[in-house]
């Protein structure tokens, strides 16, 4: 099993690249191969996991059928531009993106604006990509909670959208278990606009009470 983690140097890439690395293979993606190679020897020595490399996130994306997308919002259109012809057909990619900008003291969401129609990150992949299967997960999970190895005993929901549920069942599969991670099925990936709507509110809620690393829990 091979994922592929373009912008895998981040904060988020790190912290999936550490939680998920036992029995699978990770590739980390960056704009610079060197510093993905640097990236991919820290987390090896982080993590134990030997199957961890660093490469160009065109190289990471053409050679996985599974690809995360952990890059900020603001790159996804030059990107997916270079990335378009490289992703392979029928393809899983993951968007954790959450467009969001900061007004007035708070953040505030803020979805892709295509010749005056709205819509989320992940939908603003698949019409980048076409022929490629975008679930979108991971928004309201703590990179940083996920990237610290010593941080036990969290237990988060992830809302996950997906066009279909059986695309859902195998995004389950490939991406289970990380533990303290329960996967939930929020509905089609037009529902990735609430999802990712979340993502600011809980960070707003953060500021305002005094919590460093907001997530959720659905009970
Ligand atoms: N941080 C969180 O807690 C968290 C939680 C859930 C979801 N998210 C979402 O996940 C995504 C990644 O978050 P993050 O905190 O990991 O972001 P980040 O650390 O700011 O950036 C991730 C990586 O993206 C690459 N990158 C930066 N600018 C780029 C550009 N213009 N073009 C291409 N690549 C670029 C960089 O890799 P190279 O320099 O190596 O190319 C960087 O290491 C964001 O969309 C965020 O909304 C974050």
């Amino acid at each position: 099993m091979r994922i592929s983690i373009i912008g895998g140097t981040g904060d988020l890439g790190r912290g999936l690249a550490l939680r998920l690395c036992s029995g699978r293979e990770i590739i980390i993606g960056s704009r610079d191969q060197k510093k993905a190679r640097r990236y991919a020897k820290l987390y090896r020595e982080i993590s134990g996991c030997d199957d961890i490399n660093g490469t160009s996130n065109a190289t990471a994306a053409g050679t996985s059928d599974h690809i995360i997308l952990t890059v900020p919002a603001s790159s996804l259109g030059p990107l997916l531009e270079e990335l378009s012809e490289t992703i392979k057909e029928g393809s899983m990619v993951v968007s954790p993106v959450v467009p969001m900008v900061k007004r007035g003291g708070l953040l505030h969401y803020s979805p892709f604006d295509v010749k005056g129609r709205t819509m989320s990150a992940a939908e603003f992949i698949k019409m980048a990509l076409r022929r490629v299967d975008v679930i979108a997960a991971f928004h309201t999970i703590p990179a940083k909670i996920l990237g610290d190895p010593s941080v036990k005993g969290f237990s988060y929901d992830v809302l996950v959208a997906a066009d279909a549920r059986d695309s859902f069942k195998k995004f389950v599969e490939i991406f289970s278990p990380i533990e303290g991670l329960r996967y939930l099925y929020a509905g089609p990936l037009e529902t990735a606009r609430q999802v990712e709507a979340l993502v600011p509110l809980l960070l707003n809620v953060g500021t305002n009470n005094g919590m460093k690393y907001p997530s959720m829990r659905v009970v």
